[in-house]
């Protein structure tokens, strides 16, 4: 497939209150301008959620920190990045003069870190935020945010003082209930949930009996987490019919995009499969999009903002 070849989208998504293009976005970490930007249009993509963006950079941590295996990668990059006003002078106005739609996802390590950020971010084109309360790969605040209700609640009813923005709050798959995490998230003020982020995992190099990565664990992703990620997003959609769901994890094709679409998710995100083939959210927008034809009343329900 030519992913440059024009294209007149026919099936559009509405996402607490902004409306997409087509129901395909690119996931938190896996999508970079410099490194993605040249292989297709940005602006055609439903929406370009960038890397987690920090109030001060961050160096993520020690090499190596990915360890690849048949249909999964485990990764340990430790949200990694140049910092909030980097970002706000750097990628954030590229990518908005390249006409994209645009979710910041915003790590911290405390409270205090995720309020100067979303802060910061109040006032600036971004259109949405996605606040990272699960990454399994930072020591403090990431996944232990987002596996606590009460901590996860203080965290949101405060950013939601902050910003009148759609925010995302983007859940982890670590819990015993994520049911119970995701009424926490919308009670405390949040529009839309995306999940899931990684599950914990590891490798182990035989040669030396010693972890492949660095950080010893990581989180996995990639093709072997699609059925449970689409669990997940099936059980927060029958357990909360009304909030937004963006479906994450595994998906490399058009047709496991519209998986979760029937489980009940308003849109995707592309990850790991964009680390394979950077042309990946594209071909799989394109291809979501042709699926769309012959199903008219999901289509229908989508461009509404309701969900299957
Ligand atoms: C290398 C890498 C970096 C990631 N960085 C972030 C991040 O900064 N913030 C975040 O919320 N999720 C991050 N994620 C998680 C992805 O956005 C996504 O939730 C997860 O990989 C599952 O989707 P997939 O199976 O399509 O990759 C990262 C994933 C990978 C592989």
């Amino acid at each position: 497939m030519n992913v440059l070849a024009p294209h007149e989208w026919r099936h559009k998504t509405i996402v607490a209150g902004t409306e997409w293009k087509n129901p395909v976005g690119t996931a938190s970490g896996t999508f970079q301008l410099d490194a993605c930007g040249d292989y297709y249009d940005v602006s055609q993509m439903g929406a370009i959620c960038t890397k987690g963006v920090s109030p001060v950079p961050w160096e993520g941590n020690p090499s190596p920190r990915t360890a690849e295996g048949p249909s999964s990668m485990v990764n340990a990059v430790g949200l990694q990045n140049p910092g909030v006003d980097h970002y706000l002078v750097d990628e954030l106005p590229r990518l908005k003069k390249l006409g994209a739609m645009v979710i910041t996802n915003v790590a911290g390590h405390s409270d205090e870190d995720y309020a100067q950020v979303v802060e910061k971010l109040a006032d600036s084109e971004a259109d949405m935020l996605e606040i990272n309360v699960s990454c399994p790969n930072v020591s403090h605040g990431g996944m232990s945010v987002g596996t606590d209700p009460v901590v996860l609640s203080r965290l949101i009813k405060h950013l939601r003082t902050l910003t009148d923005k759609p925010m995302i709050v983007k859940l982890s798959p670590n819990v015993t209930d994520i049911v119970q995490i995701a009424h926490a998230a919308v009670d405390a003020g949040a529009d839309a949930l995306s999940l899931i982020n990684t599950l914990v995992g590891m490798r182990i190099d035989i040669n030396t009996g010693k972890p492949i990565i660095a950080n010893r664990t990581g989180g996995v992703s990639g093709p072997a987490i699609f059925p449970i990620a689409l669990s997940f997003v099936w059980r927060v959609r029958q357990a909360i019919p009304d909030i937004p769901i963006i479906g994450i994890g595994g998906i490399d094709s058009g047709e496991k995009a519209l998986e979760y679409l029937y489980a009940g998710a308003n849109a995707v995100e592309v990850g790991a499969a964009a680390l394979v083939d950077p042309t990946a959210p594209m071909r799989v927008a394109r291809e979501l999009d042709e699926l769309l034809d012959s199903r008219p009343e999901l289509a229908a329900k989508l461009a509404k903002g309701q969900t299957w």
